[in-house]
């Protein structure tokens, strides 16, 4: 624990958020009414999706500033760990009849001099073809569209998965009813989450949005980056489909990513409690 940083942005905060209520004139009812919503959140589960709606995009974009390789993009509330191990030709976890435009997600890892990268592990994560995520919300089997493959000797990869539509984050919780006395709608644009990891290398939390989506430029997250966005281009002709078993148009993306060295350990400020959400009051 880093004493002195939390001294010192604990106390700017601390500033920052008594000026505000000053100029504001916040009043004690005001107060009450908002430690109720972070307290409500924690209740309702979304301790993580109130402020990584806010607040996230950010504390990712402050941590890419001198970052080598490629940029993080946020995590979001959805992670889980111990998703299931795929093996080549890797498809991920998915229900026979599962919905949603075939979509094969490829690319390659290197490291930072250009040299591929070997058995780096892709940790992959998104929502179904009705905008939720398997694990926390009800009704999906447990671990679909969530999987985790390794890159290849050459450090080339390739999954096939569903293509997401947008997704729209609870609407009923107390995020929900903040977004909505904002008058904002509640949609992130569509997109594949991916953690890469090597031993050798730092962590990368990526994400990918698709070219031409909805809400790229109304994102109510705020994260979408121009080097996120990927072009999605559609197979339909005869010889593809073919090659790939599909009787139907499938969709493709390419997507290469560099990892930068491993920095030295960091500090947390106060150690992590991070919870899986409770999220058996959400409704969709
Ligand atoms: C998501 O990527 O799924 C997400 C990110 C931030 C807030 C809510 C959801
Ligand atoms: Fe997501």
């Amino acid at each position: 624990m880093d004493t002195e940083r939390i001294k010192t942005v604990v106390e700017d905060l601390e500033r920052l958020l008594l000026d505000f209520m000053r100029r504001h004139r916040i009043t004690h009812q005001e107060y009450r009414c908002a430690t109720d919503i972070l307290v409500g959140s924690v209740k309702a589960g979304e301790e993580s999706l109130l402020y990584d709606i806010f607040l996230e995009a950010q504390a990712t974009d402050n941590g890419n500033i001198g970052r080598q390789g490629s940029p993080e993009a946020i995590e979001g509330p959805f992670h889980l760990p111990g998703a299931p191990w795929l093996e080549p030709p890797c498809v991920a976890p998915q229900r026979l009849d599962e919905a949603g435009d075939v979509l094969f997600f490829r690319g390659r890892i290197t490291g930072p001099d250009g040299e591929p990268l070997a058995g780096v592990e892709l940790d992959l994560w998104q929502a179904n073809a009705d905008g939720h995520y398997s694990n926390i919300h009800p009704g999906i089997p447990d671990w679909s569209l969530r999987g985790r493959l390794r890159a290849d000797a050459k450090g080339w990869f390739e999954v096939r998965t569903i293509l997401p539509p947008p997704y729209e984050i609870p609407k009923y919780g107390p995020t929900g009813r903040v977004l909505a006395a904002l008058g904002r709608h509640a949609f992130r644009p569509a997109h594949l989450h991916v953690k890469l990891r090597h031993p050798g290398f730092a962590d990368l939390t990526s994400q990918l949005y698709f070219q031409g989506g909805d809400y790229l430029d109304s994102d109510v997250a705020g994260a979408v980056r121009d080097g996120f966005i990927v072009p999605l281009v559609r197979h339909d002709s005869p010889e593809r489909l073919a090659a790939r078993g599909l009787d139907r148009p499938y969709f493709e993306i390419r997507h290469d990513f560099v990892l930068a060295p491993r920095p030295a350990p960091g500090r947390a400020l106060f150690g992590s409690s991070r919870a899986v959400p409770a999220n058996d009051h959400w409704r969709s």
